[in-house]
């Protein structure tokens, strides 16, 4: 019999964790493994994990994780995102974005136990899309991300009554995928949708034939870029800031959300937020016949300069179908660009950023959690169980199907 056993709730992602995390990015810094209780930032991370996992080390868990992988073999896969360590993705038997792990979920059943390793959004998607029968795990609790957390619920329904209340009603929500499941549910009930970085541009398009303007949340980044794209000027988009008080309309005036076609909630994400102008510019004069390609998550006027953005099933893909003897400066997360580098020894590619600074939560997923939740899974017993409510998994769903449908 599988038992479940109750864990550690997902603590939220704060930024001054975040700076702390952020203090150990170094120019020089390898990304192997060393045991857990050696990981610089350990002490913000999930900690129930028994004390037996935290001195392992790389040789050690490597072994242990084939050999619980090999006992689970045909009711496991493991699906892994573009941005985890390599001494995880080593172990996984699909990698991609978030639109094509989400894609997985929805279409594969023979798989009783899916590990997602990746973030705690992309770990409710799984679930949301996934069979009554299928079971998701994430390895460590703590892997969340910073950006979905700068849209918390009640931020969002407060900024959503208040547009109803000043009369701004001809409106669709518009959730990246880098929400949480209550914000997807909230798409789903109010005729809204949600995105990727992959289908944006579809999605945006879809969510303007549906009403006049649409409410994006929570990457203002990925909102605008997308926008500009569709051809619609900056002055027809607003800039919702959750950080004020309530009942300050997200500091616009009504005028201003009347103008605008897509209001823009004030998230980001830290990481993608270090890329710059000036660094396509030293590359390109280092490097002639350079391409840039950037993640859509970056700033507009990084993307503009940029040869390319996409999401991070697109970049890999561009690299990997590029001519031998192509150059490339790649604007995303350290983890993605040196696996690039390493597959695609023809080509030189490199990060945009001299200093390596991985997504810090995706980076939680250290293989000392991957073999706790094998190894527990192999005694027949959950940890780490992923599970949105019944409520809320319908209404996300709803919205998730529509994306899936346009896409
Ligand atoms: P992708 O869907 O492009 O993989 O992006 C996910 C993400 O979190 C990027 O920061
Ligand atoms: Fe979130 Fe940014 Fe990490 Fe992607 S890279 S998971 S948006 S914090």
């Amino acid at each position: 019999m599988v038992t479940t056993i109750k864990t550690a709730q997902r603590p939220p992602v704060g930024e001054e964790v975040l700076l702390a995390e952020a203090m150990q990015c170094q120019t020089d810094r390898p990304l192997e493994t060393a045991p857990l209780t050696e990981e610089p930032a350990f002490a913000f991370w999930q900690q129930d994990i028994p004390d037996e996992y935290w001195a392992l080390d790389a040789q050690e868990l490597v072994e242990r994780i084939h050999a619980a992988k090999a006992r689970l073999a045909p009711r496991l896969v493991i699906l892994g995102h573009h941005y985890q360590r390599e001494d995880i993705i080593q172990f996984a038997d699909y990698r991609g974005d978030s639109l094509k792990l989400a894609r997985w979920a929805a279409e594969q059943r023979d798989k009783e136990y899916i590990v997602f390793c990746g973030v705690h959004f992309m770990a409710e998607a799984a679930d949301i899309l996934s069979g009554p029968n299928q079971v998701v795990m994430l390895p460590n609790m703590a892997a969340g991300c910073s950006m979905a957390d700068m849209a918390a619920a009640d931020d969002v329904y407060a900024c959503w009554d208040e547009l109803q209340e000043a009369g701004i009603t001809d409106i669709v929500p518009v959730t990246y995928i880098n929400s949480a499941a209550s914000l997807k549910a909230h798409c789903g009930r109010h005729d809204g949708i949600i995105c990727t970085s992959s289908n944006a541009r579809t999605v945006l398009e879809w969510g303007l034939h549906q009403a006049r303007r649409v409410l994006f949340f929570p990457d203002q980044h990925l909102g605008r870029n997308t926008a500009v794209k569709l051809g619609i000027p900056l002055e027809e988009t607003a800039v919702w800031d959750y950080t004020l008080p309530a009942g300050s309309l997200g500091g616009n005036t009504v005028e201003q959300l009347e103008r605008a076609r897509v209001i823009l909630w004030k998230g980001h994400c830290s990481v993608h937020a270090r890329f710059s102008v000036e660094q396509i510019e030293r590359a390109r004069e280092e490097y002639p016949r350079i391409k840039v390609i950037v993640h859509p998550e970056c700033r507009l006027e990084v993307v503009q300069a940029a040869d390319g953005d996409g999401s991070t099933e697109f970049i890999a893909r561009s690299i990997a179908e590029a001519p031998a003897g192509s150059r490339w400066a790649v604007g995303t997360e350290i983890n993605l660009v040196s696996r690039l580098a390493r597959e695609n020894p023809d080509k030189l590619v490199f990060c945009l950023d001299p200093v390596v600074c991985p997504c810090s939560t995706m980076y939680r997923i250290h293989p000392a959690y991957l073999c706790w939740v094998l190894e527990r899974l192999v005694a027949g017993r959950i940890v780490n169980r992923v599970a949105v409510d019944e409520e809320t998994a319908r209404w996300a769903k709803v919205a998730l199907e529509r994306m899936l449908a346009v896409v």
